[in-house]
């Protein structure tokens, strides 16, 4: 870390003077949600660049964040677009192309609906199920849209990932036995991604915020025990420090609004307060 900055902080400054007072190679794992230019009324910033304004600009953080990047770290991207322009992510993702490797391209399903003819036989549930935040619209040619896109960027796109850190169990256990690559009951969980918004939202402070979950399942699919830093340049309410300061690896995030900046940091302080107190009921009960 350079000139004067502390890791486990949220700095009120816009991200590329943030990014420039960062060592190069000293990042392990960046999550971030960058402002859709989508037109939401954030508390100060503008989101309605020209495309060609806002893709330049996006290019230019993609640059410095790599800069900052070791090189065998992961940059997660999530970026979604609205119905009657979807071409965001996409513009996006080329841009980025000519200084990435797209790794991976996760797909973050926030509300699902599956049939129960759909979930086979042997599932115990017996009904059709439909999980996760609607939001009916009145429109006869869109569908209600239910994913974002996650952009796994990497420098070189072989980075090792930690996928059974987040996998899950195996439906049918005869196949822990018959696969020599199952070691255990876990499997790759895939790159569709169901993280739905928490029922009570973790911060309203905020009109873009994603769920905690989110940050979480990147941070640990990266692989926990080999991370030193995550960035978030554009860390909003702070989501990306709250799953941190709960994974406890260090982070550090820029954030140009103080408003949301202040959100942020009293937000990582509660968590922090929360853990603590967790820690000591766990000690007290332990003499009980
Ligand atoms: C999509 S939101 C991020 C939300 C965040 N992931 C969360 O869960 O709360 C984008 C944020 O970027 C901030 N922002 C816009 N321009 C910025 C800049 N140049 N530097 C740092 N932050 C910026 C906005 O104020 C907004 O809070």
């Amino acid at each position: 870390m350079k000139r004067g900055l502390e890791r486990n902080q949220i700095y009120s400054i816009d991200c590329l003077d943030g990014l420039d007072l960062l060592d190069s190679n000293s990042v392990d794992v960046i999550v971030t949600s960058p402002p859709y230019n989508i037109g939401i009324q954030y508390n100060i910033y503008d989101d309605k660049k020209t495309r060609q304004e806002y893709l330049d600009w996006l290019e230019k953080i993609a640059i410095s964040c790599k800069r900052v990047m070791k090189n065998d770290a992961s940059f997660f991207l999530n970026i979604g677009g609205t119905l009657a322009d979807p071409w965001t992510p996409f513009d996006v993702a080329q841009r980025f192309r000519s200084h990435f490797v797209l790794q991976n391209t996760i797909h973050w399903i926030n509300s699902i609906a599956i049939s129960k003819e759909d979930l086979g036989i042997s599932n115990k549930i017996n009904r059709n199920i439909a999980v996760g935040h609607y939001k009916p619209i009145n429109s006869k040619r869109f569908h209600h849209d239910c994913h974002e896109f996650i952009f796994h960027f990497t420098k070189g796109g072989n980075v090792a990932l930690d996928k059974l850190s987040i996998g899950v169990e195996y439906q049918d256990k005869t196949n822990i036995n018959r696969w020599k690559i199952a070691t255990s009951d876990k499997r790759d969980r895939g790159n569709v991604w169901f993280i739905p918004y928490p029922t009570i939202r973790e911060s309203r402070e905020h009109p873009a915020s994603f769920p905690i979950k989110l940050p979480e399942m990147c941070i640990k699919d990266h692989g926990i025990s080999r991370i030193e830093l995550v960035l978030d340049p554009f860390m909003g309410s702070g989501s990306t420090a709250i799953a941190c300061t709960r994974l406890g690896v260090n982070f550090i995030g820029f954030e140009i609004d103080p408003y949301y900046s202040d959100i942020a940091n009293n937000s990582v302080n509660r968590e922090i307060e929360a853990i603590k107190s967790d820690i000591t009921k766990i000690s007290i009960s332990s003499y009980l």
